[in-house]
């Protein structure tokens, strides 16, 4: 047996500021940095006293739900269409760093609470969202790097079990992300069935090259949306579907569960209006949308739906959860926004079965690591999520290690901000081996 066998693992147990010394920041500074669209964001670098610094990008998605924290924005109309981020990185290095630097912390909770006291509104709308999250993860990467753990091994919570997530990669782009005429936003390929996260990679990979060819084959451009995947010209979901279980069929995998099976984000908010869905130049109920996607799940190896209905459709959210909890995984985002209490109230009410977790929605790392909580707490499945418009920052890959959940979404698996996360979880899977694979028991 080799020592590193036998030494115990202090960082599995160890949880984010546990009963270690207390922690003294002694710089925090941002810029202006662009996003994979070329939209201003922000990168903030935190230092410690001891030496030790952490540097986080922030992400912005473009499919918002309504009661995600605010991203500050300058609204300067001469400058970046209005969307720098100048006033972010005022609040970063203004009143934030004032407060982070006035005292030492005991833990990060402690420090995103004070940050969150000071903004004092409850959108984060006064300092921003995204100058919090920033703040937030660069945090995180500080402690992590002081305490010479990885990062996945820091955000671990006591009481879950490390794993490497499901990869749920983006193929198809439509709706907010693409210039096309589909509606639903992502068709995902998940390789549930693969045997490790080097194989689920490779299958996620030979299948976008093999959907390339068979889009080509079609006519279709091969052009790509906001999150790497294809935009291609079709205008029903179901001609996707069909493509992608072609693609997964001549790369050799099996459709299905046991090998790589199809989740969907309609992101159905973006095409609800006036009380109707409107898809493919139909207007269809609630009803209607909930039957149509318990047809297409009967035709297609469908595992799981994110935002099926709109976020504010609740009686069809429970109507959904009614009739197709049982056989799908149904995902919250737009209606859930990683808001702890919010998917504690959603839970008690019977909506979804999932919830999608993103760290700028709700805008600091403990306020994310509550909402995971909360999901474990009442047996409710988690995906942790980049955006539509992301950097190179991975932080998202040591969070799903970290939290165990076992199924992160990163987009195509192609385009540097994708990979990066990828990247990140093959790099952890090849340091540690003994981390089981997939989605948890
Ligand atoms: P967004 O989309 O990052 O543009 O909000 C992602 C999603 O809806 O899951
Ligand atoms: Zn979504």
């Amino acid at each position: 047996m080799t020592a590193s066998k036998t030494t115990p693992r202090r960082d599995l147990r160890d949880p984010p500021g546990g009963a270690v010394s207390p922690f003294h920041i002694t710089g925090l500074d941002a810029e202006q940095i662009l996003d994979s669209r070329g939209r201003p964001t922000l990168a903030v670098t935190l230092t410690l006293a001891a030496g030790a610094s952490g540097w986080a990008a922030v992400p912005s998605g473009a499919s918002t739900g309504t009661r995600e924290a605010v991203e500050l924005r300058d609204g300067e109309a001469g400058r970046y269409d209005g969307g720098g981020v100048t006033r972010a990185i005022a609040s970063v290095t203004g009143p934030l760093a004032e407060l982070a630097t006035a005292r030492p912390w005991p833990d990060l909770a402690a420090l995103d609470e004070a940050m969150i006291e000071l903004d004092g509104t409850s959108s984060k709308a006064r300092l921003g969202g995204n100058a919090l999250v920033g703040v937030s993860m660069a945090a995180a990467r500080a402690l992590a790097a002081e305490r010479g753990r990885p990062l996945w091994a820091f955000l671990a919570p006591p009481e879950a079990a490390p794993r490497l997530p499901v990869p749920h990669f983006n193929v198809v782009n439509g709706g907010a992300h693409a210039p096309n005429e589909l509606d639903f936003q992502e068709f995902m390929i998940a390789p549930i069935g693969a045997p490790s996260m080097a194989e689920a990679v490779r299958a996620g990979a030979e299948i976008y090259a093999r959907l390339r060819r068979r889009l080509a084959a079609d006519g279709q451009p091969t052009g790509l949306g906001d999150e790497g995947g294809f935009a291609p010209g079709y205008t029903h979901p179901r001609q996707v579907l069909t493509a992608l279980v072609a693609a997964i069929t001549d790369a050799g995998y099996t459709p299905g569960r046991d090998g790589v099976a199809i989740a969907l984000d309609p992101a159905a908010s973006q095409f609800h209006h006036d009380g109707r869905y409107h898809l493919a130049g139909q207007a269809l109920s609630s009803t209607e949308m909930i039957e149509l996607y318990a047809q297409l799940a009967t035709e297609f190896p469908i595992w799981s739906i994110e935002d099926g209905l709109a976020e504010d459709d609740t009686d069809g959210w429970r109507q959904l959860t009614q009739r197709l909890g049982e056989r799908l995984q149904l995902v919250g985002d737009d209606n859930f926004v990683t808001n702890p209490a919010i998917i504690e109230h959603a839970i008690a009410a019977g909506i979804g079965n999932a919830a999608l977790i993103k760290v700028n929605q709700v805008g600091t790392v403990t306020e994310t690591l509550q909402a995971m909580q909360v999901c474990r707490k009442h047996g409710y499945a988690q995906m942790v999520s980049h955006r539509s418009g992301e950097t190179v920052d991975d932080f998202i890959a040591d969070l799903v290690v970290g939290t165990g959940c076992g199924q992160i979404k990163s987009g195509a698996p192609a385009r540097g901000e994708r990979v990066a996360k990828y990247n990140r979880l093959t790099h952890i899977a090849a340091r540690r081996p003994d981390l089981p694979y997939g989605l948890p028991n």
